[in-house]
């Protein structure tokens, strides 16, 4: 059994969301056990408690622990004996119930892995980072392309100065799925994210824009100073944005541009990042996520595959790869990657010893604090006819 070292036991998660007929509850599931140092113990699974109920047995979590809703999830478990109760609560709900959930879990002392957009506004986002201030929870935030081992691996080389000084950043996240309104044919994932009382200020934009932002920081670590940005809804009727692009200007001069599409027919989860530097450039693309080309001036382009005995990968790639080469790893490992991050922390902190839950491999409630300044930055930009705006927030992952 994994041991998660001095702790020496496995650690325990609840689940909030995730009931019939939901996509990312069973992504959580999976990837939080995928190393064998968690077990699902408890959930919240659904909005109606008939349905929560009747989920339990899907995810193996017995009666007594299968609650009818967050509240009573989180009251019951503070009450168990220390070594019954839950260690972390995973938040995958819409977004307008992410800040309660997640305030109360910290609140009561549960680290918290999270689902982004973090919250529904930056008002939210700011309270939340302060609650997590306040009790010390560990708390992650699952942009989980981060945890890719070429997404790693090249932001070690970045951070080793293989690229030089990095010029230019184009990140894009385009998908189809909403070209037509099948929101109004009540398609669950369409309905709430296209609903302004449920999403947020933002619709594609909140929902996958910020992953292509949040990949360009995460990997480059350049600071911005401003935002562009123009939102488009296409279909008519649709009440939020289905297609953006925003121009970011970083602190060292470079430029970023950011585009989220779910109008483009035929695309599925493209999320594509270029990274140009001086001395060389990268391209890294999630529907061929075990490839990543670099390419440098009068030199034969490098294809870099996924190979964690290879010595072209940097440690940083290596430590996020589980099979050897050839063998695809994707989506459920990399979500995984992003939870075996937060879990060394999980285990500092329940061994009373320190962690840095600021400058962390997984994202955390900065980054998704930051997600959240993003997004609003942009819409007021795009209400502005594309005004440039500040975009370094105080708490940015410096
Ligand atoms: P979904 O609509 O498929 O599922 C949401 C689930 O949450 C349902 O089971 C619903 O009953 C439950 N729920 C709603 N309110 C609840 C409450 N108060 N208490 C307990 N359960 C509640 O939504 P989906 O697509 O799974 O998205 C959930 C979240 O995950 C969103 O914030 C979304 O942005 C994020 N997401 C992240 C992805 C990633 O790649 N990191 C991918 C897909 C979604």
């Amino acid at each position: 059994m994994a041991t998660n070292g001095e702790l020496n036991r496995k650690l325990r998660m609840a689940l909030v969301g995730g009931g019939q007929g939901s996509f990312i509850g069973r992504v959580h599931a999976t990837a939080a056990v995928l190393d064998n140092r968690a077990d699902l113990v408890a959930g919240a699974l659904s909005s109606d408690p008939v349905k929560a109920k009747a989920s339990a047995p899907d995810y193996d979590i017995c009666d007594a622990r299968a609650y009818t809703s967050y509240q009573e999830l989180i009251e019951s478990e503070s009450q168990l004996p220390a070594d019954e109760r839950i260690d972390f609560v995973s938040v995958a709900t819409p977004n307008h119930t992410h800040f309660d959930i997640a305030k109360q879990a910290v609140d009561a002392g549960f680290n918290v892995m999270c689902d982004k957009p973090m919250t529904f506004d930056l008002p939210q986002a700011e309270a939340l980072a302060a609650a997590v201030d306040a009790s010390g929870v560990v708390f992650a935030v699952t942009h989980n392309y981060t945890g890719y081992p070429l997404v790693r691996q090249a932001r070690q080389m970045i951070l080793d100065g293989e690229l030089g000084e990095i010029n230019a950043i184009r990140a894009r996240y385009v998908q189809g799925w909403l070209r037509t309104r099948i929101e109004t044919d009540d398609q669950k994932q369409a309905t709430w994210r296209t609903d302004p009382a449920r999403s947020g200020a933002a619709g594609c934009w909140g929902d996958i824009g910020t992953h292509a932002y949040n990949l360009g920081r995460y990997m480059t670590g350049l600071l911005p100073e401003t935002v562009r940005c123009h939102l488009k809804t296409f279909e008519t009727g649709r009440q939020l944005d289905d297609y953006g692009t925003a121009i970011v200007q970083y602190q060292n001069g470079a430029l970023g541009t950011v585009t989220a599409s779910q109008i483009s027919h035929g695309r599925e989860n493209e999320i594509t990042i270029e990274i140009d530097g001086t001395l060389g450039a990268l391209e890294w693309n999630q529907e061929e996520p075990n490839k990543m080309m670099f390419r440098r001036n009068g030199h034969p382009h490098q294809l870099y595959t996924r190979d964690p005995n290879a010595p072209f990968m940097n440690a940083a790639g290596q430590a996020a790869c589980r099979l050897p080469s050839g063998h695809p790893e994707a989506f459920f490992e990399a979500f995984a990657n992003v939870y075996r991050s937060a879990y060394d922390d999980i285990v500092l902190r329940a061994s009373n010893q320190e962690f840095d839950g600021v400058n962390s491999v997984y994202p955390n409630v900065n980054d998704g604090l930051e997600g959240m300044y993003f997004i609003q930055q942009c819409v007021a930009s795009s209400q502005q006819d594309g005004a440039e705006l500040p975009l370094l927030h105080s708490r940015a992952r410096r």
